[in-house]
């Protein structure tokens, strides 16, 4: 075969099948919070309250403003390296994938370089305690690190913890697969036809239906434009401060 045809075939196949694999390696810096047990990172601004409970463990991270994206990205995947070429204090050959679930705030009373590590435009990875022992040495403190987004590996289905009351619902999506990132979703009652529903904060999403009494349905948009339905995920009898799961809906 023709070396360019050849190569057209190649770029071709790569466009669908290396989409994921091309993301670049980023510099960026990366610290630790939550305590040895990471208990401490529980909860945060994407709202997913027990890290357990949502399926994203201790492998987490809080984000500086420029990541953290008003909550855009939370729920995405970073694969993180320590940067061997700027520090002694890495362990190498090791890479560790966190979750977005947390906001890192800046501190405009310390600078930058010392302290204010979330200062914008700085990109800072504020991670739990355990998931940073895995690319560098406790002591430390803070590391230079490469980051990339990488895809999320999840298991079991997509969860829908619905909070509010009457005609106020907030749906928080977690246990996210694939990109991790919710970008957009609609609601469907029993009764219904399908309603957008709008980012309230974090990965908290609002309806301002009155759904009560009848079964839910969800249409969730990921940010790199898949879509999965959840056809009935929420029976009929639900209640408000419960969450309802289906193995089978995940991207
Ligand atoms: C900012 O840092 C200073 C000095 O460490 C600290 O006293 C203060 O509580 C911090 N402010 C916030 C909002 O965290």
């Amino acid at each position: 075969m023709e070396k360019p045809a050849l190569l057209l075939i190649l770029a071709t196949v790569c466009a669908f099948a290396c989409k994921r694999s091309v993301a670049q390696w980023t510099p960026a810096f990366a610290t630790f919070y939550g305590g040895k047990d990471g208990s401490g990172t529980m909860g945060g601004a994407c709202g997913y309250g027990n890290l357990y409970n949502a399926g994203y463990g201790l492998n987490n991270a809080a984000l500086s403003t420029p990541l953290f994206n008003d909550g855009a990205s939370c729920g995405a995947c970073y694969q993180i390296t320590c940067d061997t070429t700027k520090t002694q204090w890495c362990k190498p050959g090791t890479s560790i994938t966190v979750t977005a679930t947390n906001f890192c705030p800046p501190n405009w009373s310390l600078p930058s370089d010392n302290g204010g590590w979330c200062n914008p435009p700085r990109q800072h990875f504020d991670m739990s305690q355990p998931a940073w022992e895995n690319i560098a040495v406790y002591q430390a403190g803070i590391v230079p690190v490469n980051y990339r987004r990488v895809s999320c590996q999840r298991s079991g289905g997509i969860r829908f913890a619905i909070n509010g009351h009457d005609y106020f619902e907030l749906v928080t999506v977690t246990n996210v697969g694939g990109s991790g990132v919710v970008a957009q979703m609609s609601i469907k009652g029993s009764k219904t036809d399908w309603m957008a529903m709008s980012r309230n904060w974090g990965a908290n999403w609002q309806s301002n239906a009155y759904l009560t009494g009848q079964s839910l349905s969800f249409n969730v948009k990921t940010d790199d434009g898949r879509v999965v339905t959840a056809w009935n995920v929420v029976p009929s009898n639900w209640w408000f401060g419960a969450t309802y799961t289906t193995s089978w809906v995940q991207f």
